[in-house]
């Protein structure tokens, strides 16, 4: 009568008596023709995978009779061990061999020449705010990095710039709510300065920074470069503010360049100033930068208004000061003979690489 269970047991005993040293000649041969990796883990499936040799072997032990049980599960797990030896010692020796390899293909000459590195260089608005920052600093000056989101209170009202004044119709700008807006004028700097000091001690900084307008044409760009200074001592006179915008003006565009004031109007300043510098194309003999005047406009300055002190905390009878505030584009363009602010701003490469000079950045 045919009976599965016999046959199953005869294949398991019959391929373990029989076959357990022409099992091991096998993996000795499969295992020593393997070429690389990937076919050493097929080998593996081969003999220890789900349907594997070895596994389906293991898995027939269980229908062996109890006392025949022992010694071919010993027998089995000889095999298995042998097998995993051989296949451990088969993938050192392989991954070593494809290291190697690897090692030879990818080496590299390193007597060779190395590829240029390619490196920027500074904006231009950014070398002349490195240079005023210099400048000021080395006669004392804090450099101040004010906020671009302002309050009207700072950017306004404490300059004496009340809601409704006609000053505010220059300086629009985006405004974030009734109160916050991007600053129109790095002047705010003046109003915070002047209430963070609480001690109320002597000010001398500068502020470089962005602005914004709601400006849009040709020669006005919705956002441009400012610098603010401030002084507030006791004894500060227009002759200091003068001497001042001399050194400023002789070390930024020439020693020979003198300056001129002009009466004018800012609400924040008492009283206030706009200062020319002498033509530093044509000497001051006139030329198409200068309008054939000789000079040319460069920033508003003035004392500090009483009110503006006042409300930074300071006494207007015991401390006297004097600000000014140009802006940074016009200053890059005069200095870099730059001849259109929009170059400024489009980061067309072969301008900005004009300013590739590593050697005094
Ligand atoms: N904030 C003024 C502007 O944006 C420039 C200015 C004028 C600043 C006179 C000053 C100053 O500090 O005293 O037009």
């Amino acid at each position: 009568m045919f009976r599965p269970f016999e046959v199953s047991l005869f294949y398991i005993k019959g391929e373990i008596k029989m076959n357990i040293e022409k099992i091991k000649e096998n993996i000795e041969r499969d295992l020593n023709n393997v070429p690389n990796t990937d076919i050493l883990n097929q080998v593996k499936v081969k003999y220890l995978g789900k349907n594997g040799i070895i596994t389906n072997l293991q898995v027939g032990i269980k229908e062996l009779p109890n006392e025949e049980k022992k010694e071919y599960g010993i027998k089995l797990n000889t095999i298995k061990k042998f097998f995993n030896d051989s296949f451990e010692i088969v993938r050192t020796r392989l991954h070593e061999e494809e290291i190697n390899q690897k090692l030879k293909e990818d080496s590299i000459d390193i007597t060779l020449p190395s590829e240029a590195i390619i490196t920027g260089s500074l904006h231009p608005f950014s070398r002349i705010v490195a240079e005023i920052s210099d400048l000021f600093a080395s006669m004392g000056y804090d450099i101040i990095d004010g906020d671009e989101i302002e309050t009207d209170e700072y950017c306004f009202r404490r300059l004496n710039i009340p809601s409704g004044h006609p000053a505010r119709d220059a300086q629009d700008t985006f405004y974030i709510d009734e109160e916050f807006l991007l600053r129109s004028q790095t002047s705010a700097s003046q109003a915070h300065i002047m209430e963070d000091n609480k001690d109320k001690t002597p000010i001398r900084m500068i502020c470089p920074g962005k602005v914004y307008r709601r400006d849009e044409d040709a020669t006005h760009s919705h956002q441009f470069g400012q610098v603010e200074a401030l002084v507030v001592d006791r004894n500060i006179s227009l002759a200091d503010l003068k001497g001042t915008l001399e050194i400023f003006a002789q070390k930024l565009l020439g020693d020979n360049t003198k300056i001129r004031f002009r009466p004018s109007y800012f609400p924040f300043t008492e009283p206030s100033v706009e200062v020319d510098v002498s033509c530093f194309k044509c000497g001051g003999k006139g030329c198409h930068l200068c309008k054939k005047t000789g000079w040319i406009e460069l920033l508003g300055a003035g004392m500090v208004h009483p009110n503006v002190l006042k409300m930074g905390g300071y006494d207007p009878d015991i401390y006297t000061g004097f600000a000014f505030g140009t802006g940074l584009d016009r200053l890059a363009m005069f200095k870099y003979n730059i001849p259109d602010i929009r170059y400024l701003y489009t980061n067309d490469i072969r301008m900005l690489k004009q300013f590739d000079r590593k050697d005094d950045e």
